[in-house]
């Protein structure tokens, strides 16, 4: 599913940032893919996606 559709992110795209570069807040996103940068549609919806994201990650540390 595409979460900013300005520069073609999808939400895999930012759980992967999140998972592999550790990208913590959407300003961090922001300077990775560029995300948010142009009309700020996406914001709420990358927002979401890094916090549930960084939940699940860390449940699955935490039973591993
Ligand atoms: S949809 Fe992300 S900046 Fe426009």
């Amino acid at each position: 599913m595409y979460v900013c559709l300005c520069h073609g992110i999808t939400d895999r795209a930012i759980k992967k940032a999140v998972t592999e570069q550790g990208v913590g807040s959407v300003r961090e996103l922001k300077e990775q893919l560029g995300v948010g940068s142009q009309c700020g549609r996406c914001v709420q919806m990358a927002q979401q996606i890094i916090d549930t994201t960084i939940i699940d990650e860390s449940l699955f540390k935490e039973v591993s």
